[in-house]
């Protein structure tokens, strides 16, 4: 990995945990057992690729990265709801995420389903609390809401759940990546656009560089369910087969899995070249997403 790309990946990490720590000190909450297992979830981690991509995106078009923290802050709080409800029995059934027991594993189902509907409330209050700032900041906390919605991630969810055990084909695929991945994604990358009242093709070419790097995202991670390793992947392997996941792997196997995978990342690319800006720490994010192994 280029040590620059190390680099400012580690700075915006840093940044959004600032923001996170933050936001931790002044949170209040009883009883105690909420305030503890929204602690865990958020505090444990992950990747943040969705804050560092919007992060990314906001310096890439002149920015400040503060600009956005709040919405940051928001999306990372309704992708670490998904989660912990992805894991319950009912959903994933998964005991580990982040390299630890899942939320439900160590505050009991009842407690892990509150912790998720408690982030996502907050996660809407912060947006809200964000269109103060004017209709710039309105439109970029609709875009969070709608993508996380009926209309995105929660039907993606929801299709992923049905089609378990069932035969279905790349069109079912397709749209559950779409759904449950790709439009949060979508999110992270076209805030700062929205924010910043950028040309309406520039929310679009920012728009479907998200939905191709959601879609490298998540057969990344339908590839890693097979070939990860415990250590860095932080979620049981093999769960997919296990649970007989409609995943992408189990429709086109492996080989074609990482084809795919490059073309989504060559499709970002060429949509990265068309912005008209400096993109290259994108260009490096989305190429290691191509190759990761967490
Ligand atoms: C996991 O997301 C769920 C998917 C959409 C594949 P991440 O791989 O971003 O999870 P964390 O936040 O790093 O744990
Ligand atoms: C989950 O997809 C996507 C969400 C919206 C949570 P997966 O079920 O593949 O995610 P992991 O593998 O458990 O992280
Ligand atoms: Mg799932
Ligand atoms: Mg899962
Ligand atoms: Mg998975």
């Amino acid at each position: 990995m280029d040590s620059n790309f190390k680099q400012k990946w580690e700075e915006y990490r840093a940044e959004f945990e600032k923001a996170l720590g933050e936001y931790l000190e002044g949170m209040q909450v009883r009883p105690q057992v909420l305030s503890e297992s929204v602690r865990y979830s958020l505090a444990l981690g992950g990747k943040r690729v969705r804050p560092v991509l919007m992060f990314a995106c906001a310096r890439a078009l002149g920015g400040k990265t503060s600009d956005v923290a709040r919405f940051a802050l928001a999306l990372e709080m309704i992708h670490t709801y998904s989660l912990i409800h992805d894991d319950l029995p009912a959903m994933d059934n998964d005991d580990y995420r982040r390299g630890k027991p899942s939320n439900h594993k160590v505050f009991g189902e009842g407690q892990a389903i509150l912790a998720g509907d408690a982030l996502l409330n907050e996660a809407f209050s912060v947006c809200f609390e964000e269109c103060r700032n004017g209709k710039t900041y309105l439109n970029a906390a609709a875009e969070i809401c709608k993508n996380a919605g009926m209309h995105g991630m929660i039907a993606g969810q929801a299709a992923d759940l049905f089609f378990e055990g069932k035969e279905a084909g790349a069109a079912e695929e397709e749209f559950i990546i779409l759904n449950k991945t790709a439009k949060m994604i979508v999110s992270a990358v076209t805030v700062p656009a929205l924010v910043y009242g950028a040309d309406e093709n520039i929310v679009a070419l920012f728009a479907e560089f998200g939905k191709h790097f959601g879609f490298l995202f998540q057969i990344t991670d339908d590839i890693l369910d097979v070939t990860g390793d415990f250590e860095k992947v932080g979620k049981t392997i093999g769960k997919d087969a296990a649970e007989e996941k409609l995943s992408s792997v189990r429709i086109y196997g492996l080989e074609k899995c990482g084809e795919m995978a490059d073309q989504h990342r060559d499709i970002c690319m060429r949509i990265l070249d068309e912005l008209p800006y400096d993109c290259s720490f994108l260009a490096d994010l989305t190429e290691y997403v191509r190759s990761r192994e967490s």
